[in-house]
């Protein structure tokens, strides 16, 4: 059944806002009416609603309306990015669909640390090619975001155990293209971590899922985990260690002697996986704070070779 109200769009999204501020603040902190116009436009450009006359249209609530599904939408608390399909992150602008993870501002430190690691690399040694690998690539955010930052080419390989975000990946890396080097390379793998991969690297990033499914558990009404890919996010607690075991030992067979590991984790298991990479042969294993101060990130590097082979 479709309402007809003596409404326009744009007194219908101010009247909708002051009716629902409290609890859309709740789902979305920091939500202004001015950010929630721009929402608004952003889903409509990406749904070709004609932008000439948007506000001035007359405004029918009704299911065949796409602008009254962005309402309904809010109503249900679904993430703004899920509902515009895109997200911003480090200098690009994402495509992300319910497939992927929302890229988090807490991971560009991530990116700016491996940036910088690849600058100064390639300042070293101007002439080499580097390798990198972006484990659990999702959206690309991370992989990509280093391919703009990079002067030089690099050649990359992306992994992803869901083939849905792979897809995504793809699509992002297409939308991105003149924002990387020319010669640069890249590579899309399904994989469980780096099983299988023969390749060798300089630099292993990966924001894996790290959240231990019994905590995650106990936040399981926040909208993160209602509407984010669980398997992106969390870890069966009895599998944690077993998990990272394997795929920190995966990472130091392919990474280069001189190379560097960088990862996203969580504050209270870092500790006992910095043991668990330390173990593995790394060195320099070294936890990194967020711009809040929490610890969120571990990076080490893999010895230089001396007489041929990698000590360990
Ligand atoms: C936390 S998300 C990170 C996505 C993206 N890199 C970012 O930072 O926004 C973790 C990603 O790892 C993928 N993943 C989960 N288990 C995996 C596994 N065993 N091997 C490879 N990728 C995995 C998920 O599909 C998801 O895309």
């Amino acid at each position: 059944l479709i309402r007809k109200l003596p409404n326009d769009l744009r007194s219908y999204t101010q009247d909708y806002f002051e009716a629902n501020e409290h609890s859309l603040k709740q789902t979305y902190p920091g939500l202004s009416l001015y950010r929630l116009f721009q929402f608004l436009e952003e889903y409509g450009i990406n749904r070709h609603l004609v932008m000439d006359s948007f506000y001035d249209q007359v405004f029918y609530q009704g299911e065949h309306n796409p602008l009254y599904e962005f309402f309904l939408k809010l109503d249900e608390g679904i993430p703004l990015e899920y509902i515009t399909g895109h997200a911003f992150f480090y200098k690009s602008e994402f495509k992300v669909t319910l497939d992927v993870l929302i890229p988090r501002s807490e991971t560009e430190v991530l990116v700016e640390r491996a940036a910088q690691w690849i600058a100064d690399k390639q300042k070293a040694r101007p002439l080499a090619r580097l390798s990198v690998c972006d484990v659990g690539v999702g959206s690309g955010a991370i992989l990509l975001s280093l391919m703009r930052e990079s002067q030089a080419p690099l050649d990359t390989v992306g992994v992803d155990i869901c083939p849905r975000a792979l897809e995504i990946a793809k699509q992002n890396a297409y939308l991105l293209r003149f924002t990387r080097h020319q010669l640069s390379s890249l590579e899309l793998v399904q994989a469980d971590r780096l099983n299988g991969l023969k390749q060798t690297f300089d630099l292993i990033v990966s924001n894996p899922p790290y959240i231990p499914m019994s905590d995650g558990l106990v936040d399981a009404h926040s909208q993160v985990l209602k509407y984010e890919p669980m398997k992106a996010l969390c870890i069966d607690d009895d599998k944690y260690n077993d998990w990272f075991l394997t795929f920190f030992a995966q990472a130091f067979r392919l990474l280069k002697s001189d190379g560097a590991f960088m990862m996203e984790g969580y504050e209270l298991r870092l500790p006992s996986l910095k043991s668990l990479l330390h173990d593995q042969g790394f060195d320099n294993c070294e936890i990194l704070k967020d711009l809040t101060g929490r610890d969120r990130f571990l990076i080490a590097t893999k010895k230089r070779e001396t007489n041929g082979s990698a000590s360990h």
